[in-house]
């Protein structure tokens, strides 16, 4: 299992934070933010990892991170040159991920949940994991049917079909290479995360698990201060 840290994009809701540095470097109580999603990968066992950034501060994330020797891990590069979705990701990873399984985090969401076993027992198809909020629009949204299975994914839909999001991490087999590539841009000009699973799903190869402890996306200024919040009161009790 590869790993893949997505911290492109520009972050311009979070302006004016973001005029001079990258929204995932931001501080998260006492940590940059993608240091958070960054353990959340190194605690499930993934230990290569390709870390994906804007070019506008890349010698930043170097700066930080480094060779990944400091964290027992190994980090690669590469850039996003423009923020052209999520699912671009597996299209610029295409030779990192090579033959194996990838697992993609979100560099700006923070879980305290452990994934380890949700990666261990993973063996095909993709695994995504949904959590009950109060602003589905937001997110890629989840749609049941009458026997609680998901039957379709909405991006960011007016009208919500349910108040589950469809979270920032992602478990697929490699198929999911070949399946970033057939991917057309959507009307906001992006490779969608949400057409990606939508794909697993008609294929009837997509599961969806809980998130059961917090999770935050941090894109906002709410989320980010209830972020630096909640890792506050998990330090000091
Ligand atoms: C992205 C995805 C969305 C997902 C969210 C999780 O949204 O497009 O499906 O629910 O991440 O954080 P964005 O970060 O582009 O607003």
């Amino acid at each position: 299992m590869k790993g893949i840290i997505l911290a492109g994009g520009s972050g311009t809701r979070l302006r004016p934070l973001t005029k001079v540095t990258s929204k995932q470097l931001l501080p998260v109580y006492d940590q940059p933010m993608i240091f958070y999603p960054l353990q959340t990968l190194l605690t499930a066992g993934i230990k290569d990892i390709l870390i994906i950034i804007a070019p506008d501060h890349a010698g930043d994330f170097l700066k930080l991170l480094g060779s990944g020797k400091e964290f027992q891990a190994k980090f690669s590069y590469e850039i996003q040159d423009k923020p052209e979705g999520l699912a671009q990701a597996f299209i610029i990873g295409k030779n990192f991920i090579g033959y194996d399984n990838v697992t993609l985090i979100l560099g700006d969401n923070l879980y305290e949940d452990d994934f380890s076993e949700a990666i261990r027992t993973f063996k095909s198809g993709g695994r995504v994991f949904i959590k009950k909020v109060p602003d589905p629009e937001r997110f890629g949204v989840a749609e049941f049917d009458e026997t609680g299975k998901v039957i379709s994914i909405e991006e960011k839909p007016k009208q919500p079909k349910s108040t589950y999001a469809v979270t920032g991490l992602y478990i697929y087999d490699n198929s999911v290479v070949q399946k970033a590539a057939s991917l057309q841009p959507s009307s906001r000009g992006e490779l969608e995360i949400t057409d990606l699973n939508n794909l697993f799903l008609k294929e009837r190869a997509l599961d969806v698990a809980f998130v059961k402890g917090a999770w935050l996306d941090t894109g906002t200024h709410e989320s980010l201060f209830a972020a630096g919040a909640l890792m506050r009161k998990k330090k000091l009790g």
